[in-house]
């Protein structure tokens, strides 16, 4: 598996560049960025467990970014507390940006700046006043690697 280890502009409107460089620059200390690229033969069948890297990619109190299929699937799994995990979908709820950060307890979109909390996927703030949760998925670790479905 192999990381990203930067943004990829291509991904990002062109009208919403200001914006995130603006909330790059305002938000120095915001980790993220870092998302695994999970290889098309390590994706599961819908419904049975896929495999998307080592549990110890995972920081506790934050997260990991994952994209299958090219960057058309996308999950966040986080650590709010160490034994707890949770997963989410990586796409915004607003306008299916890319989640892409890591405010302390919180994934951010880069789009237009939504934040949901890193503990159960709800809205915080955005855009708009009522953007949906975040959708959940099942998570495990088995023999030291994260899994979904
Ligand atoms: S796509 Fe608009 S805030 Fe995420």
């Amino acid at each position: 598996m192999s990381n990203e280890g930067s943004p990829d502009p291509t991904e990002a409107c062109a009208s919403c560049l200001p914006r995130r460089s603006l909330l790059l620059g305002a938000v120095g200390a915001v980790a993220g960025f870092a998302t695994t690229v999970v290889p098309d033969a390590a994706v599961a069948a819908p419904g049975r467990w896929t495999t998307l890297g080592p549990a110890s990619d995972v920081p506790l109190g934050s997260g990991r970014f994952y994209a299958l299929h090219g960057g058309a699937v996308r999950y966040v799994v986080t650590r709010p507390r160490r034994g707890e995990w949770r997963a989410f979908t990586g796409r915004c709820p607003h306008e299916g940006g890319n989640l892409r950060q890591f405010p302390p307890r919180q994934i951010q979109c880069d789009f237009h700046g939504s934040r949901f909390w890193f503990n159960n996927g709800h809205f915080i703030s955005g855009p708009e006043p009522n953007i949906p949760d975040l959708k959940k998925y099942e998570v495990r670790v088995r023999s030291g690697s994260v899994q979904v479905r």
